[in-house]
């Protein structure tokens, strides 16, 4: 009897893994994502923007994410062909991509295609398109009506929402086993050419009074504001009433302040409604701005970091804003982006050389939610290049580490470092040690290294597992030690063993001394190699 009931237990439990929604949770001080009850890491790689408009266009596509080592594709939902005619929903390409995807075992990351891509409308509908009386368009300070429609108006509004609903509710009915983890709504919205709309309803609400509810969100973050917020306000006089200009002063950047929020307004009501009938975790992703140029210059008032604040008070229902790579200082944006505790996700990297280092820091020094090279799907026919087999490999490895990666997430036990020519060496703690990471190349025994050449990015994951136990994950990185009581004495290698994990167990391959410890002086990978270590120190007087 007692023997039935614990079977039955364990079946009720596996049933509700099976069936738990992707979600959110705290995991230290980090979130988790969870699917189907477990800590999922997206591996991720997103494909061309035209690429999932048809099934037999992405027939290559999944296998090579396979060879890939993917575990997560994101691709598009085109509001066009999901809603040709108003009214009439065909869900024939979705039901095909989510068939496609449970058969060669990945996950479905959907971006929404709705309202804005690339700041432009480029994918509504004919009949939204072709009706402009009834779906104004945003018009430029110069009055030119923009291809962008506009956030003003709540016929716009209206109908993205509705198509977005019927996604989220036909998903609802159809994904009962969670192929699709994490939704995007809308992709790189900004407005162009102009910091702000200028239609006449834009103009009419440009000089009410700034609404309450973004005051309230002010007041009541005041101390934990980003400080670019914080300072602008608190410039202004921190008033609590008046029009924009009067509380945030005159200039472009109130225009895009003003713009910011009633895209978060508009953005926000339309997650909202989706995870009112499916509540899958959502995020808004960014074009970062490029140093130098004026809002309007760039896709203004998108979730920049400058204006994290007004999209979160805009836009409750969004869980977390993600940064897209296409500029150089991977680091400086994301640390503007993980501040407040937003989880750091990145759905697009240009696909170059460094997105296998990159990947690998992504996971362990921010611990991220997950990592996705944009065009994943580079000449799917053809042998994989270098940059695509680094990327394979590193995925491999991260998927070895995941037990490691979830066990310690958020406990301040993982690290990791990116290394190049600029920035060859860095220091960071784990427990009582302080590890200081170079760049390979400057041991000088790689034929890489060349006098005036650049020096491929390198990087590897540290982890703590016990007070003298640490794993190394990665390539072109070398490690010496210290310990933080100086009465410990020096510190050495106990141990070193290069190894794989095979169903969570650690498997030895090499048991390493010698040069591939410089005779215990280190521990490393060269650049070309990408190793899993595990080691062992210990302090000598
Ligand atoms: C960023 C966008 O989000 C992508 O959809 C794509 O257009 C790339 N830029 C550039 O190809």
């Amino acid at each position: 009897m007692v023997q039935k009931l614990s079977l039955l237990f364990l079946c009720l439990l596996l049933q509700c893994s099976l069936y738990a929604q992707p979600s959110l949770v705290p995991a230290g001080n980090k979130l988790q994502l969870m699917v189907k009850g477990k800590p999922f890491l997206i591996m991720g790689g997103e494909t061309a923007n035209s690429r999932a408009t048809t099934l037999q266009s992405m027939e290559n596509v999944w296998p090579r994410m396979k060879q890939l080592n993917l575990n997560t594709l994101i691709v598009p939902v085109y509001w066009e062909l999901l809603e040709p005619e108003e009214g009439e929903f065909d869900f024939q390409l979705i039901d095909g991509l989510l068939a496609e995807a449970r058969r060669f075992d990945l996950k479905l990351v959907l971006m929404w295609f709705g309202s804005w891509k690339n700041s432009m409308s480029s994918h509504v509908p004919a009949w939204v398109k072709l009706d402009q009386q009834r779906f104004p368009r945003a018009v430029s300070e110069q009055g030119v009506s923009q291809e962008i429609v506009s956030p003003f108006y709540e016929n716009n509004l209206k109908s993205d929402l509705n198509a977005y609903s019927k996604l989220m509710s036909h998903l609802k009915q159809v994904d009962t086993f969670h192929t699709v983890v994490l939704m995007q709504v809308e992709n790189e919205i900004g407005m162009l050419p102009s910091a702000r709309d200028y239609s006449p309803l834009a103009n009419r609400r440009f000089g009410e009074q700034v609404p309450q509810d973004l005051i309230d969100y002010l007041e009541l973050h005041s101390e934990t504001l980003n400080p670019e917020m914080k300072e602008l306000w608190v410039r202004h006089g921190s008033r609590k009433a008046g029009s924009w200009e009067e509380v945030f002063g005159e200039g472009l950047h109130t225009d895009e302040l003003f713009m910011a929020w009633y895209f978060a307004r508009y953005t926000g009501q339309i997650a909202a409604a989706g995870k009112s009938l499916y509540n899958l975790p959502v995020y808004v992703n960014a074009a970062l701005n490029r140093p130098g140029r004026l809002p309007g210059e760039y896709p203004s008032a998108g979730p920049l970091p400058h204006l994290l604040d007004v999209w979160k008070a805009g836009a409750p229902a969004i869980d977390f804003y993600a940064p897209d790579f296409y500029n150089p200082d991977f680091k400086h944006w994301n640390d503007l982006y993980v501040r407040q505790g937003n989880p750091l996700f990145i759905p697009e990297h240009v696909f170059d050389a460094s997105v296998a280092a990159k990947a690998l820091y992504a996971f362990g020094h921010y611990e991220a939610l997950g990592f996705s090279p944009f065009s994943i799907e580079q000449n799917p026919e053809q042998a994989l290049t270098p940059k695509e087999l680094k990327l394979a490999r590193v995925y491999a490895l991260i998927a070895q580490l995941k037990p490691l990666l979830d066990k310690y997430r958020g406990c301040n036990k993982i690290e990791a470092v990116l290394l190049d020519k600029n920035d060859n060496n860095a220091v960071f703690r784990l427990g009582d040690y302080e590890f200081t990471a170079s760049h390979t190349y400057n041991l000088g025994w790689e034929p890489g290294v060349t006098a005036g050449g650049e020096w491929e990015q390198a990087s590897a994951i540290v982890i703590q597992t016990a007070e003298n136990e640490f794993y190394y994950a990665g390539f072109g990185v070398s490690l010496t030690f210290r310990h933080l009581a100086p009465e410990k004495g020096n510190v050495g290698i106990l141990k070193a063993e290069s190894g794989n994990f095979r169903d969570g167990r650690w498997e030895v391959y090499q048991h390493l001394n010698g040069d591939q410890t410089h005779q215990g002086r280190h521990i490393r990978s060269f650049i070309d190699e990408m190793s899993l270590q595990r080691f062992v120190l210990y302090t000598y007087e």
